[in-house]
């Protein structure tokens, strides 16, 4: 959840590490802290451990610093998203005991066990953090440990040996002033490396203006960083080879790209985002799709579940239209944070797909987890790279959305409709379900997306001039049949995370049961109406509506007749194949919202109590 820097080079450590850590805080920004070895002054006087921490932003911490930075050129930093301790300036990392700094992501389980044991021994805390208890154990450690070159190495293996949990940590040493140690277990990590300097981060864009080659940190593989040399090994201390990658992501992708916001910049790429997503994947003749190498055939698959969190379960709703209408294989889907506890009957055989951006979602990955334990095969919708759920998975099909920044997600929405889509092309081929010429039809109509999606972003003056109307109101409903219900569920969580107005969304059919209750001249409502087989009856649920005296803004299908009359606002988006709809009724909603929060004046890209990946329970 957390944001981590290490650096160890020529360069001065504090400006780095904060230009990193701002290209981190989209992780989390509760706190913020660095600690910076000193230099020595004589040649064998002693270091120093330089610590700057603080509640709040990173502007905070920049405040602090302008009124004196550690100088050095060996450093780690930190943004928090509080999982173990409220906010504060003792629970900011880094945490340091003596001779020992430590910065950490994750969950560390059994440490209230460890920690009154080490009270026991006589150690006191000043934090309420699992964190600071590493940097005691370390210190314990190397005080057993014989000195030589891999002394903080061996130390961190054998304290971390003790713990339980997750964690992504980084540890420097007053002791061993010549390299930085770095572990990781289910927190990610990545390696970055330079010329006569190295890095680690917890993600790819902190690492960019130093260097494009990258090692992707693997289950339990502990990393030593010199200036000159990266090794990696395993809790066990034996070395593991780690493939090194390139990174072909322009900086500018990770940067705002001249938007206001990155959430703005991200919903403009979704033409971008989604002609990557297709590239290479879809075959005109005969039409169907590839999935990088993972063929399925339908008659062994028992029975196919997709598991979820949040938008990327809205996702997945969405997904099961689709695959039960071109393959005709029934779909669960479910939310990974229930699936996963209520024993879920999972059998060898089952298929279980399981769509995350991050890659990281801590109760998407425990379901995958239960899923295979019982037996089932694995397949991964993510967007990054490398990310523990693909890695955890059989196959995996990569969205090439490019980095989300933006906490809301818009792109990696859009890409992971059109993943399913891919996936329901593919299942419906070889089930024999879908026939050549309604495949080449999907085929046109996915490959016509990118255009649309471009002409679609057209709306954004009107939708901003309607954020204006009802940026004050208090509640809005968000209304859609067949595939358009889950883009309902999306709208209104898309406003409600960023502006904060309270917003639900329901099935059209559903009003007359209970919601309707709701709808007076102060609830406006937001109409999924594309021209689509529930067209005719959603009409029905919106004259309901306009009957009791609701607003009502309605997004149809361009050349619309019907719906002037009906509503007080008509978005008017390009015709699509019904089944892709949603990846275009979705962008008004998502510019609706973000005009909505951006007139409100809220943290857009970083709304209150929320994080971008979410890797706890
Ligand atoms: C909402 C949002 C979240 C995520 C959810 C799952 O805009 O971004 O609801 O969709 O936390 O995250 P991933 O897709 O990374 O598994």
């Amino acid at each position: 959840m957390c944001g981590i820097i290490g650096y160890i080079g020529p360069k001065q450590v504090t400006p780095l590490l904060l230009e990193a850590l701002r290209r981190l805080e989209y992780r989390g920004y509760d706190s913020a802290g660095v600690a910076v070895l000193s230099e020595p002054v004589t040649g064998e006087a002693p270091r120093e451990l330089q610590v700057v921490r603080c509640r709040g932003k990173l502007s905070e911490l920049e405040g602090q610093l302008a009124e004196g930075a550690p100088v050095g050129h060996v450093g780690i930093g930190h943004t928090r998203w509080a999982t173990h301790g409220r906010p504060s300036d003792e629970n900011a990392h880094p945490h340091r005991f003596r001779s020992v700094a430590v910065v950490h992501n994750g969950i560390i389980e059994n440490y209230l066990l460890l920690k009154r044991s080490l009270s026991d021994r006589g150690h006191t805390f000043s934090s309420e953090t699992d964190t600071e208890i590493i940097a005691h154990l370390i210190w314990e450690e190397l005080a057993q440990v014989e000195p030589g070159p891999d002394r903080l190495l061996l130390a961190t293996r054998r304290a971390l040996k003790l713990v339980e949990g997750a964690y992504a940590v980084v540890v420097l040493c007053t002791d061993t002033p010549d390299e930085i140690v770095c572990a990781k277990s289910a927190s990610p990590l990545v390696v970055g490396l330079g010329d006569g300097e190295n890095l680690i981060a917890s993600d790819v864009p902190a690492l960019l203006p130093h260097t494009r080659r990258v090692i992707f940190l693997e289950e339990g593989d502990l990393a030593q960083l010199t200036r000159s040399r990266v090794r990696v090994v395993g809790l066990d201390g034996i070395e593991r080879q780690r493939p090194v990658r390139q990174i072909t992501w322009s900086l500018l992708a990770a940067e705002k790209d001249g938007y206001k916001h990155f959430m703005l910049k991200e919903i403009h790429e979704q033409p971008r985002a989604v002609t990557d997503t297709l590239r290479g994947r879809l075959l005109h003749s005969p039409p169907s799709a590839l999935l990088d190498g993972f063929e399925i055939d339908p008659t062994q698959v028992r029975r196919l579940f997709i598991l979820a969190c949040g938008t990327s379960y809205h996702a997945s709703l969405v997904g099961k239209y689709l695959i039960e209408s071109l393959a005709r294989i029934p779909v669960e889907v479910d939310l990974a944070s229930e699936f996963r506890y209520r024993d879920p009957i999972v059998k060898p055989g089952d298929l279980v797909v399981a769509v995350s951006q991050s890659g990281e979602t801590a109760d998407t990955l425990a379901a995958i987890r239960e899923a295979q334990k019982k037996g089932a095969q694995v397949f991964s919708i993510a967007n990054v790279l490398d990310s523990s759920i693909p890695r955890a998975s059989s196959h995996s099909l990569y969205t090439h959305a490019g980095p989300e920044i933006g906490v809301a997600s818009t792109k990696a929405f859009t890409t992971q409709l059109i993943a399913l889509a891919l996936l329901a092309l593919h299942l419906g081929r070889r089930s024999g379900n879908l026939s050549e010429e309604a495949a080449a039809d999907f085929v046109h109509e996915l490959t016509a997306l990118p255009a649309k999606l471009s002409q679609v972003l057209h709306t954004a003056e009107q939708l901003q001039q309607l954020a204006r109307t009802y940026g004050h109101a208090r509640d809005m409903l968000y209304l859609g049949r067949g595939p358009q219900f889950p883009i309902a569920l999306e709208g209104a969580l898309k406003l409600k995370e960023i502006s904060y107005i309270h917003a639900e969304g329901f099935a059209a059919g559903e009003m007359k049961h209970g919601p309707i209750a709701l709808i007076d001249e102060g609830m406006p409502v937001l109409v999924l109406a594309p021209h689509d087989g529930g067209y005719e009856k959603v009409l029905s649920n919106l004259s309901e509506v306009k009957a009791r005296g609701g607003r009502v803004i309605a997004i149809t299908t361009e050349g619309d007749r019907s719906l002037t009359a009906l509503a007080d606002h008509v978005v008017e988006v390009p015709a699509v194949h019904p089944l892709l709809a949603p990846v275009i009724t979705v962008v008004p909603l998502q510019l609706f919202a973000y005009y909505v929060a951006d007139f409100k004046g809220t943290d857009v890209d970083q709304p209150r109590n929320l994080a971008k990946s979410v890797t706890v329970e």
